[in-house]
């Protein structure tokens, strides 16, 4: 039996004892005992509730297939080829084996968990089962790689634009391409690129992963937010979210195609979150003041040489502190 189906019984709220769920189930109480122990280790919040049984602390709100693909359709007449999985090592992992199929040109997969989950420079990213959104989508690109910068800071905008639609206003944007609220990283974005430039069509695998109703992450060091924390008096589904989240990134994407990164450039800065701050770049060497984007994408930080444009993937940038 699989922790999901404990975890939708278990979504009354209600406390329910081994006994009773082993009797509806039809197994042992020590196979129900072994499950939630599995959906614990998936990172399902489940209290014991010491001589009465087991407790969600919160409902899980599944991701449903059906839910997501009429509402993308629904909103853009787009067709899609979207798969959701309940656990995959990394959804852009299984958008670049979907690619290499060659089985659909623009193929979307969402995830209850990742077990492998990446994050940029190599970090892995926390992906508890249930609570979050991990999502990847395959875009075509014309314009060679160098198109590939530009497309990941207009993925961010498209992101907090969707989130501000959503109820979550004001969404900052920490550059490249991190999704901040009230100071703390709520999501990032994963560009990662695949295939031969076939007449300089470029195939990026986009993947964003947005806390959405986490409330505890020991592992991660960074400071951190959720939708759930920083918006509580919203009420979050993330079939909702992720519906919102596909049309708004594909729709930035086709406009990007046409118009390139200028017609995103007023809307990424002005959710800069480095803009007037003291900023450090390329570990140390460099110290200034955020500026912004220049019209190529580079972040300008003002130094006592003079505007300094560092470009996207060369360095990270930080608060100095
Ligand atoms: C970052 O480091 O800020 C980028 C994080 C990107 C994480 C997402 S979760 C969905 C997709 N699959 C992955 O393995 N990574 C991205």
């Amino acid at each position: 039996m699989k922790a999901k189906v404990l975890i939708t019984r278990l979504n009354d709220g209600k406390i329910h004892s081994g006994q009773s769920l082993a009797t509806e189930f039809g197994v042992s109480r020590t196979a129900i005992w072994k499950i939630v122990r599995r959906a614990l280790k998936e990172g399902f919040n489940i209290r014991t509730v010491r001589g009465h049984g087991y407790q969600l602390a919160s409902p899980v709100d599944f991701l449903d297939q059906e839910t997501i693909v009429k509402n993308v359709e629904s909103a853009s007449s787009r067709p899609l080829a979207l798969s959701v999985v309940d656990e995959i090592d990394s959804t852009n992992a299984e958008v670049m084996r979907l690619l290499a199929r060659g089985e659909c040109a623009t193929p979307v997969v969402t995830a209850e968990t990742q077990t492998a989950g990446r994050g940029r420079r190599g970090q892995p990213w926390c992906s508890p089962a249930g609570e979050n959104i991990y999502l990847s989508m395959g875009l075509s690109l014309s314009g060679g790689f160098s198109a590939v910068d530009g497309l990941s800071l207009v993925l961010g905008v498209a992101v907090a634009e969707a989130l501000e639609c959503l109820g979550a206003a004001p969404v900052g944007l920490k550059w490249p391409n991190d999704i901040f609220i009230d100071g703390a990283k709520v999501g990032g974005i994963l560009v990662e690129l695949q295939g031969e430039l076939q007449d300089g069509v470029v195939h990026a695998i986009v993947g964003l992963g947005l806390n959405v109703h986490m409330t505890t992450a020991p592992a991660i060091e960074q400071v951190w937010t959720s939708l759930a924390l920083a918006r509580p008096q919203l009420t979050w589904s993330r079939n909702a979210l992720v519906s919102t989240l596909i049309t708004s990134i594909a729709d930035a994407s086709d406009k990007f195609q046409s118009v390139g990164f200028t017609g995103f450039r007023s809307s990424w800065q002005s959710r800069d979150v480095f803009f007037s701050r003291q900023i450090i770049a390329r570990d140390g060497e460099l110290q200034g003041i955020g500026q912004g984007i220049d019209h190529s994408g580079n972040y300008v930080l003002r130094t006592n040489e003079g505007n300094v444009a560092v470009r996207s993937g060369e360095i990270s940038l930080r608060f100095a502190s």
